[in-house]
C-alpha cells in the first residue's frame, strides 16, 4: 500500500448519491448450485425493480468469470479469490448507491462469510435458491452435471465438490414447480424496504 495516495476525501459521499438516485445501496448475494436458477430469478427480479425505477447491476459468472476474473478456476483457493474481488466490486456498487445482485456459486459458509465481511452486514443479503441437486442435474442448461458424472469436469460443485447449505440465509427459494416471476416477487416484497430511499 505504499505510495498509494486515497483520494475518498475528494469523492461525493455515498450519501449524496443516494440521494441522487432515491434509493439505497444493498447487495443481494445469490448462492446456490450451478443451474438452481440464481442468475435467473436476479433478471426477473431486476426487472421487478427496474420498472420502479431502482438502478441495479447484477454480477454472475457470465459477466466476472469471462472478464475480470478470467485468470481464475475452480480450486479452493481460486474460488476464494473469484469471491473476494466480486465482494470488492459489489462493495463498489454499494458506496454509489446501486442495487448490485450478485449470483455465485459460492459453495461454503466460509466463502459467504468473507463476501459478507468485505460487503458489511448492513449491506449484504444473503438469498440461498435452494433448487435441489436432482432438480438442477434434471434441467442440466449448459450440459455441465452429464460432463462432470463422466468425470470430464474435476471439482464441480454437487458432484465432486461440495455444496454446504448456508447456516445463515436471509430468504431460502426452492424453484422446483415454481415460476420464475413468483420466485422475483417473493425476494422483491421481503427487500424492497431495505432499499427504498429515507425508509430506514
Ligand atoms: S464459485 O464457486 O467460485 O462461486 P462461480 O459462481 O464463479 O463459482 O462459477 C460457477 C459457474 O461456473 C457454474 O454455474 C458453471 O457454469 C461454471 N463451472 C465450470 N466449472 C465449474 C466447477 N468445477 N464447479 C462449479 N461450477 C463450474
Amino acid at each position: 500500500m505504499n505510495n498509494i495516495h486515497p483520494i475518498f476525501d475528494k469523492i461525493a459521499s455515498r450519501e449524496q448519491k443516494e440521494q441522487q438516485l432515491r434509493q439505497r445501496g444493498l447487495t443481494l448475494w445469490f448462492t446456490g448450485l450451478s443451474g438452481s436458477g440464481k442468475s435467473t430469478v436476479a433478471i426477473a427480479l431486476e426487472s421487478l425493480l427496474t420498472e420502479r425505477g431502482y438502478l441495479c447491476r447484477i454480477l454472475d459468472g457470465d459477466n466476472i468469470r469471462c472478464g475480470i476474473n478470467s485468470d481464475l478456476g475452480f480450486s479452493s483457493a481460486d474460488r476464494t479469490e473469484n469471491i473476494r474481488r466480486i465482494a470488492h466490486i459489489c462493495n463498489l456498487f454499494n458506496q454509489t448507491g446501486i442495487v448490485t445482485l450478485a449470483c455465485f456459486v459460492s459453495p461454503t459458509n466460509e466463502l459467504r462469510e468473507l463476501a459478507r465481511q468485505i460487503i458489511g452486514d448492513n449491506d449484504f443479503e444473503l438469498v440461498y435458491i435452494s433448487t435441489p441437486l436432482t432438480e438442477c442435474s434434471r434441467r442440466d442448461v449448459k450440459g455441465l452435471y452429464a460432463k462432470a458424472q463422466r468425470g470430464e469436469i474435476a471439482d464441480f460443485t454437487g458432484v465432486t465438490a461440495p455444496f454446504e447449505e448456508p447456516a445463515d440465509a436471509d430468504i431460502t427459494i426452492d424453484t422446483t414447480g415454481r415460476s420464475v416471476e413468483s420466485c422475483a416477487e417473493e425476494i422483491f416484497s421481503q427487500i424492497i424496504k431495505r432499499i427504498e430511499y429515507g425508509k430506514l
